[in-house]
């Protein structure tokens, strides 16, 4: 096969930052993807209604005028967040809120501390048929960071969709074969995003001949065993796991450095390193499933009109992307060479 198209599809977890950063983060979203989960981690974070249709105001400004992009738009949860606040947000069209423990990862500094004082919060996101995102890992200091993820599954989240059995519930970034057990064990209101980069690495590719900076996620990489039951997971067609890059941008200095940043700003060649893993696992058919079809039946969304078209094509990602003000960013895979490109309409 030389060419083949799918319904456009959508990319269900990123972050776009903010600022400057918008002219690069945005367009290379909007260059495949029609809709994007917009993650609220921002310093300050993005806690209620206001502040979230401001910054997709200025998502929208950033987005060039021929692409057809819509931004959905997300809420963090703090232990301040109250019923009202979910109450308002839901009829401003805000689809989900997100669970970061307090320190989980970049800017989660002002997160939720205590998972009791969320319940009620949880019960009104569940009536007014809210989505919750979970960052899916504990933050005490005495579990192993390997662990972190299988840990919250037992503690947190097993309780959550236990307790709230109508809240769906989308496990971010999925990082494990406990992950993937628990997510097709759990009912149909509970599912899952998976990264290029965990389907595609291993904790190996993080540290064997030294230390690769722009590898370095959170959830960290896994060993290969649960990098082989995640890519077992998309491979079966299960419509419980679905299109989320998690791209996450940081400039090139904060990552190459003695406290390197957790992020991989993925953008640039986000669905054709989906293809090429699809290619490799002898399922491309399943693409569009996994791009464009299950987020949006999970998010109660309409599925994409439109449809792009991929074409076998060797390229290579390049080494650096530069921002206006100077700095800049490597992407994710960086100097690699992909076998699928995007094909732009004539
Ligand atoms: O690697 C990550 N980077 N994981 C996250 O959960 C957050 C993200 C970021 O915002 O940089
Ligand atoms: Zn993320």
């Amino acid at each position: 096969m030389q060419e083949f198209s799918i319904l456009a599809p959508d990319d269900w977890h990123l972050h776009f930052r903010d600022g400057d950063m918008l002219n690069e983060t945005v367009p290379a979203t909007a260059r495949c993807f029609k809709r994007a989960i917009v993650m609220p981690n921002l310093a300050p974070p993005i806690v209620n209604t206001k502040m979230a249709l401001a910054y997709k105001a200025r998502i929208l400004a950033a987005t060039p005028a021929e692409h057809d992009f819509s931004p959905l738009m997300t809420l963090y949860l703090t232990d301040n967040t109250s019923s009202e606040d979910i109450i308002e947000a839901s009829k401003a069209g805000i689809v989900a809120a997100k669970l970061y423990p307090a320190g989980a990862t970049t800017n989660s500094d002002a997160a939720v501390s205590s998972l009791e004082n969320l319940y009620p919060v949880l019960q009104t996101m569940s009536e007014v048929k809210m989505r919750l995102l979970v960052h899916g890992e504990v933050t005490d200091s005495h579990v192993d960071i390997f662990d972190r993820e299988k840990v919250f599954i037992d503690q947190k989240l097993s309780i959550i969709t236990e307790r709230f059995k109508d809240l769906k519930v989308v496990f971010e970034h999925i990082t494990t074969a406990d992950a993937a057990q628990f997510v097709l064990d759990s009912s149909e209101n509970v599912a899952a995003t998976i990264t290029p980069q965990h389907l595609l690495l291993n904790r190996n590719d993080l540290l064997v001949g030294g230390i690769r900076p722009h590898n370095f996620c959170l959830p960290v990489l896994k060993r290969n065993t649960h990098q082989e039951a995640l890519r077992q997971a998309v491979a079966s067609g299960s419509n419980k796991f679905f299109l989320g890059t998690d791209s996450a941008p940081h400039e090139k200095q904060q990552k190459e450095s003695a406290c390197g940043c957790a992020g991989c700003y993925s953008a640039w060649s986000a669905i054709e390193l989906y293809a090429q893993i699809f290619d490799e696992l002898n399922e491309l058919d399943k693409l569009e499933g996994f791009a464009s079809h299950y987020g949006p039946d999970f998010y109660g969304l309409p599925r994409n009109k439109e449809h792009i078209t991929l074409e076998r094509h060797e390229w290579q990602v390049p080494s650096e992307c530069t921002l206006k003000n100077g700095e800049s960013i490597v992407p994710f895979y960086a100097g690699s060479t992909l076998n699928w490109r995007l094909k732009i309409p004539q």
